[in-house]
């Protein structure tokens, strides 16, 4: 089997496949984009010029102004107004209005061609929700990783502290964003037909790498 060279990443929030994707990308030195940044990057251009959630025309045009770069380290830096947002993408306010914006038709084939191009040259694993099914339909291997939502809250929780009465939160939140991903008309939240699926739940995130690398990308 020749070594895979564009890899499409999908799953659900939380599920680790950012983390997957950006260890795997590393081992193999190929790039990485987490195509969740870029819905993230437009909903802080929406936040930021007070622009209405309804307003699709207006906010397909904030989708012109942002642009991908490769970084030394072989990620992708998201450039808007001339400057690097991408360290100011996870914040509260994003997390809760980014799953409306990336429900938007016009949004979602504004950011198509910036995600297809990042491709052309190969060797780059790219993570999403909708990367095997619509944005890389013929890449070389596709992975689709998943876990129960109460697993991922609690990766979450460690992650934030164990602090007391989050955990729920942080499922109810995950349980919401699973269903607006997953029941939306464009491009919803589901594993290609020739995905392979990786289930995580009993899995550390870096034996799920080392599984993926050695299973499907590994050449002697
Ligand atoms: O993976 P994330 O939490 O950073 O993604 C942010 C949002 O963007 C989430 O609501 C799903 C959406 N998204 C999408 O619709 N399609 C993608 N390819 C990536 C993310």
């Amino acid at each position: 089997m020749p070594q895979p060279s564009l890899i499409a990443i999908d799953g659900p929030v939380a599920s680790g496949k950012t983390t997957v994707g950006q260890c795997l990308a590393s081992k193999l030195s190929y790039n990485f984009l987490d195509t969740g940044d870029l819905y993230r990057a437009v909903t802080k251009l929406v936040i930021d010029a007070k622009v209405s959630n309804n307003n699709e025309v207006a906010i397909a045009e904030l989708c012109n102004e942002l642009t991908l770069v490769l970084s030394d380290n072989q990620t992708t830096r998201i450039i808007a107004f001339h400057q690097d947002i991408s360290e100011h993408l996870h914040t509260e306010i994003i997390d809760s209005n980014v799953s409306f914006i990336a429900r938007l038709p016009k949004i979602r084939s504004a950011l198509l061609d910036k995600q297809r191009d990042m491709a052309k040259s190969g060797k780059l694993i790219m993570a999403g929700r909708d990367i095997g099914t619509v944005i890389l339909p013929h890449a070389d291997l596709k992975l689709y990783i998943e876990a129960s939502a109460k697993e991922r809250a609690r990766r979450r929780w460690i992650q934030y502290g164990k602090h007391e009465g989050l955990y729920k939160t942080l499922l109810t939140e995950i349980e919401r964003r699973d269903h607006l991903d997953s029941t939306r008309p464009i491009a919803p939240l589901k594993p290609a037909d020739d995905s392979i699926i990786i289930k995580t739940d009993d899995m550390s995130l870096k034996a799920t790498v080392e599984y993926i690398y050695h299973m499907y990308c590994f050449q002697e």
